[in-house]
């Protein structure tokens, strides 16, 4: 078919947030319209650090929910939870034994993580890219559209893709990373060198796209800023920069009017401005998300209906994977 697949997807660990949003799902609801396309919910993923169930259950539901609030379609893309297709646990076993460990031992975000947790690291969170691996060759994509900080794990999986095709002939389509440039890093609100992440300890650091329209205010009042006049996007102040490119992807006007708008002022001027315009951009998203988990069985028919067309192409995919392999 001529029609182009992506694949991709977000942990379902606390909260999505900006850098979730601008990185990922916001691109997705351009492209699906483009491509034929996966949105999953990795609850997998969720599972190599320690999780509450309960928790874990609600995070996944919201995860999809805002998924679809932020709107993803889901006539027109396949939206699923990645553990109700056991297809993604097979593929991880079958790579798990075509991959060398030393290619998991380079693995940046598993040695930072790894630092993080210092006492138990599971086998799972040394695995994780191997399970990513599997999640998006079991769909064949074309493009996978990630954040700049999945460009190594994509590397990981085009290097699997290959590795299986030496050994057992053309099998796996080796799939290009889409990594935009604008969104591509969305910096934490307390630390302009770290980027904005579900697993930083404080909610601060985040703009949640559940926040409540004071919680917004409190915490774009509270972010880190620097003392000097007049705003500019300037490597040297990530502060700014981080704030300003978050106005600029939200507001939509270039980059130029958006310095030339806060060239004069300082951070106690922009940061009212820019928790507005945050207020009104997450409304409408608060809005359906409201309306989605509120009506009951809309959620759990549109996850059913995802997984099972999630399941067709996945099944395909493993069973010419199985065959090659002689099982
Ligand atoms: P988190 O690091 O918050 O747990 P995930 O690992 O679940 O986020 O990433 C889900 C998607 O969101 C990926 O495509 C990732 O590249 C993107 N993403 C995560 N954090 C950011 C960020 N701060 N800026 C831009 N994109 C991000
Ligand atoms: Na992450």
């Amino acid at each position: 078919s001529p029609t182009k697949r992506i694949l991709s997807g977000v942990q379902p660990t606390g909260q999505l947030h900006l850098g979730n949003y601008l990185g990922a799902v916001r691109n997705w609801v351009a492209e699906q319209h483009h491509y034929e396309s996966f949105f999953c919910v990795v609850d997998l993923h969720a599972l190599t650090v320690p999780q509450e169930p309960a928790e874990l259950r609600q995070a996944t539901r919201r995860t999809a929910a805002l998924y679809l609030a932020s709107g993803i379609d889901p006539q027109v893309a396949v939206v699923f939870v990645q553990s109700h297709v056991p297809a993604h646990t097979e593929l991880t076993w079958l790579f798990n034994c075509l991959v060398p460990t030393n290619w998991l031992e380079r693995m940046i975000q598993f040695k930072e993580k790894a630092t993080k947790l210092g006492s138990e690291v599971s086998v799972g969170l040394f695995d994780y890219p191997i399970l990513q691996a599997a999640d998006i060759l079991l769909y064949q994509p074309h493009l996978v559209p990630v954040g700049e900080d999945q460009r190594q794990h994509l590397e990981l999986t085009r290097d699997i893709a290959r590795r299986f095709n030496d050994r057992f002939g053309e099998t796996l389509r080796v799939p290009e990373a889409d990594i935009r440039k604008e969104g591509a890093r969305v910096m934490s609100l307390q630390d302009g060198t770290a980027k904005m992440s579900k697993s930083d300890p404080s909610d601060l650091s985040r703009i949640n796209l559940l926040d409540s329209p004071d919680r917004l205010r409190e915490k774009i009042k509270k972010a880190k800023s620097d003392p000097i006049m007049g705003l500019r996007f300037d490597p040297e102040r990530p502060e700014a920069t981080n704030l300003l490119t978050v106005y600029q992807l939200l507001s939509g006007l270039e980059r130029d009017a958006v310095e030339k708008r806060f060239a004069e002022v300082g951070f106690g001027k922009f940061k009212p401005e820019l928790a507005e315009l945050l207020i009104e951009y997450l409304r409408p998203i608060r809005d359906r998300y409201d309306a989605i988990v509120g009506e009951t069985g809309y959620l759990d028919g549109i996850l059913r209906d995802g997984a099972e067309r999630a399941s067709a192409v996945a099944s395909a995919t493993l069973g010419l994977v199985r065959e090659k392999l002689g099982l």
